[in-house]
């Protein structure tokens, strides 16, 4: 007998099969028992009928409760009523180890209980959904990346310097001296895109931030690529099609996914190239002729963002942030020394920056006053600065978060939920 994952069923039509899972629940109508059985691959009714069981394969299936874990032998059938197609005709059912008063049940329950108990949360049904399709986006972007000629080059967790400003560090003691945590792969993705040309790199990032919104994490997962040779437009390009490609792959392998968290999918098959570019300048007077109070040289917060991606059908692209209000290391623009080649994609429906990129300064003078402006020590980006002594050319690159694009993707309203065991400001466990 075949052993089979409740999603291969389909292909073992007529067969007898094991199955090995938990009971996800069940109904019983006298001399039948219906047994919702899960295996982390999907879900099929198990049908168990006195008169074709042995007694203790009934009294099993009577001892069963929600998450009892289970091993079951029977016959596949076509089902054309069952959403998979397929539903097993029980022959033996064996109770691996009981379940008792598994907390969380069909009723509702609050987001906080559900957070403290994650760790049993997951075999839910959203879950189920949502983290099948972050492992699909995570695929899919590596997928694209590399048959576009990326090399992946990951970058260290621990560092001696601070890449996005110090305000957001969370420092350690690395053996006498403090580290702190990685808040974003590029500094070494650029020298890796001056060893290797094409690069990404995809790891955890860290944030102190303090705030408790529904778009701030304080360890997310980051995918950054990096090029040499390419400037703030190439940058623009390359965003709108790695996006939009990935964002298709997504679309085309998470149908079922997608249909269990209720996702309107109409806006997602519009994420095509080109994406609308729209200058900060021109954001800014988008913004107050709405009428938003908006700062002059000030950054976006999330009601001007879900503002200025209201008027596209698209995620849009917002170019040239004044130099005042990015980090050290974004270029200034030559034909306006207040701005800089930088980036941020805004992904439509609300959802905000997705994608933050620009073109890097690679002049060697420059970037030692910017270091100083910043108020950042000097001896810890030695090792950057030698980027621009040793061969400094034109480059770019962008970092795009998982958690808020798959958060977008699946339309969810917290991004908690797009990580498998969330780290906010006030939580830690499980
Ligand atoms: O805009 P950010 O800060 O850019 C960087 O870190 C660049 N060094 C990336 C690069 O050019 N290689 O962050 C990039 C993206 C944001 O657009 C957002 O998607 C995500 O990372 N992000 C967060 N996601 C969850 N929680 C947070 N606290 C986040 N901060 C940034
Ligand atoms: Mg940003």
């Amino acid at each position: 007998m075949t052993k089979s994952a409740i999603s291969d069923l389909p292909r073992h039509v007529g067969d007898e099969v094991l199955l090995e899972g938990w009971l996800f629940n069940k109904r019983s109508s006298g001399k039948l028992q219906f047994l919702m059985i899960r295996d982390g691959s999907g879900l099929v009714q198990a049908v168990s009928a006195k008169s074709d069981v042995d007694d203790a394969t009934w009294a099993a299936g009577d001892s069963l409760t929600q998450e009892s874990a289970l091993r079951v032998k029977g016959t596949v059938r076509a089902d054309a009523r069952a959403p998979s197609g397929v539903e097993l005709s029980v022959r033996s059912l064996e109770v691996v180890s009981p379940s008792v008063d598994f907390p969380i049940g069909p009723k509702e329950h609050g987001p906080e209980f559900l957070l403290d108990h994650r760790h049993l949360w997951l075999r839910s049904r959203r879950p189920f959904a949502v983290l099948r399709v972050r492992d699909a986006f995570i695929f899919a972007a590596r997928e694209w990346l590399h048959e576009h000629g990326f090399l992946c080059v990951d970058a260290p967790i621990f560092t001696p310097n601070a890449c996005e400003g110090t305000t957001t560090l969370f420092e350690t003691e690395y053996f006498g001296q403090p580290a702190y945590l990685t808040q974003s792969g590029q500094l070494y993705n650029e020298a890796a895109a001056m060893a290797f040309g094409k690069v990404y790199c995809f790891g955890p990032t860290f944030r102190a931030e303090k705030s408790k919104t529904r778009r701030h994490l304080t360890e997310f997962w980051m995918i950054e690529p990096e090029v040499a040779y390419m400037d703030l437009d190439g940058n623009m390009e390359l965003i709108e099609n790695f996006v939009s490609g990935v964002v298709a792959r997504v679309l085309d392998r998470c149908k079922e996914e997608l249909k269990i968290l209720e996702r309107d999918t109409t806006s997602l098959e519009r994420v095509v190239p080109p994406f609308p570019r729209i200058a900060y300048k021109d954001a800014v007077a988008k913004l107050k002729a709405k009428g938003h109070a908006f700062e002059d040289g000030g950054d976006f917060g999330s009601p001007d963002e879900t503002a200025l991606s209201e008027d596209y059908d698209r995620p849009v692209l917002v170019h040239g942030f004044p130099a005042a209000v990015k980090a050290f290391y974004m270029k200034v623009d030559p034909q306006d020394p207040e701005s800089s080649l930088s980036v941020d994609l805004l992904a439509p429906e609300g959802y905000g920056e997705i994608v933050g990129g620009g073109q890097r300064e690679d002049n060697l003078a420059v970037l030692e006053q910017k270091l100083e402006e910043h108020g950042l020590p000097r001896a810890p980006f030695e090792w950057y600065l030698d980027l621009r002594r040793y061969g400094s050319v034109p480059h770019s690159g962008f970092g795009i978060g998982v958690e808020r694009t798959v958060s977008w993707i699946c339309g969810l309203s917290h991004l908690r939920e797009a990580a498998p065991f969330p780290r906010m400001i006030h939580r830690l466990t499980p």
